[in-house]
């Protein structure tokens, strides 16, 4: 799902403007375009310039940082990352808009909002450095808020680049086939979440005729997502053609609320989620769900989407990886619903 290779973003010839560690707060001042980015002890303040006016928007560190490690891991996503109902970014594929209330009538009725597009990698490098800086010492921004604790807030103290700079766990076909991505265990580092322990760990037996050893895979997805130790963080994980499937752990609340470009599927498969989908441009509430274990959900493509966990439980995300998607709903040539009944 990643649209912008991370190596692209590391070699790129771009600088990033910072200011020294405050005095009081240790934490660092960001600069891009018309936007400047501050944190203290709990809150990220947003400035903006627009119309000769100086506006300004708080965050939550916490939020912010969670959003903003989603943003950078995945490469801006597909279509829009709200931060909230304020800030946040639309990826157009190669370059990225960043705006601050340009989705929220309160601030476009009154001309106050700003977006402005950079190159992918160069707001890239801003966000990485941004993420680093106000990242301390035991905050895991994939983790669950009841593992990861209030290690998010006060002055700065040290950092987790352990956490940050994980590697995204993205299958070129599916686990375990030759050359792919490994199964989950103790031993590589991955032990069953405290929420799974109940989940059965026996594999199944694969018995592949002589010749066709690299082409047939199989294992216990339940035992596979028990194992992860990330949430709201769907991985590529079968590709089929353009059929994604990105299943996921998800445990309190999506740090953000993803506006899709396209329409995508959902099925819980463990425990539940509750959604709140609004529209897309406004962000006016459209609908409230709740999803069950064995629940299967369309998720239009003009909608923001925000979901809540309660217990950790497991999601299959079901992307389309069609890049002439966005283009075909934008003009109209396809509704925004998968199915007319
Ligand atoms: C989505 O916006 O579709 C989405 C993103 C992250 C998740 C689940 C769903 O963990
Ligand atoms: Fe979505």
């Amino acid at each position: 799902m990643a649209m912008l290779d991370k190596s692209e973003a590391k070699t790129a010839d771009v600088s990033v403007k910072a200011s020294h560690p405050s005095n009081e707060t240790g934490y660092r001042a960001f600069e891009i375009g018309s936007f400047k980015f501050e944190r203290d002890e709990y809150f990220v303040t947003i400035s903006w310039r627009v119309n000769d006016r100086m506006m300004s928007h708080k965050m939550s560190a916490d939020t912010f940082l969670r959003a903003l490690m989603r943003d950078v891991a995945w490469g801006f996503f597909y279509a829009q990352v709200n931060f909230d109902t304020v800030f946040g970014t639309n990826n157009l594929y190669g370059r990225v808009e960043m705006y601050a209330g340009s989705f929220n009538p309160a601030f476009t009725e009154k001309g106050l909002d700003l977006k402005e597009t950079f190159d992918s990698p160069e707001l890239m490098a801003t966000f990485k450095a941004m993420l680093e800086d106000w990242t301390n010492e035991g905050f895991d921004p994939f983790a669950a808020p009841d593992e990861t604790g209030m290690t998010w807030s006060g002055r700065k103290k040290g950092s987790n680049l352990d956490a940050i700079e994980r590697e995204r766990v993205v299958a070129k076909r599916h686990p375990g086939l030759p050359g792919d991505i490994a199964l989950r265990t103790d031993r590589n580092g991955y032990p069953v979440n405290r929420a799974f322990a109940d989940v059965p760990q026996d594999e199944p037996e694969v018995h592949a005729e002589p010749g066709f050893e690299d082409q047939l895979s199989a294992f216990n997805l339940f035992a596979y997502l028990s194992r992860s130790d990330v949430t709201w963080n769907p991985s590529v994980t079968s590709v089929c053609k353009n059929s994604l499937y990105c299943p996921t752990t998800e445990e309190y609340i999506l740090p953000i609320k993803h506006g899709n470009d396209r329409v995508e599927w959902f099925i819980q498969i463990s425990d539940e989620i509750y959604w709140e989908i609004e529209d897309k441009e406004t962000g006016k509430m459209r609908a409230k769900l709740l999803m069950r274990a064995g629940d299967v959900a369309s998720m239009p493509a003009d909608i923001r989407h925000q979901g809540m966990s309660k217990k950790r439980s497991m999601l299959l995300v079901w992307e389309n990886a069609n890049m002439d998607l966005p283009r075909m709903h934008a003009e109209g040539e396809l509704p925004p619903y998968p199915v007319e009944f």
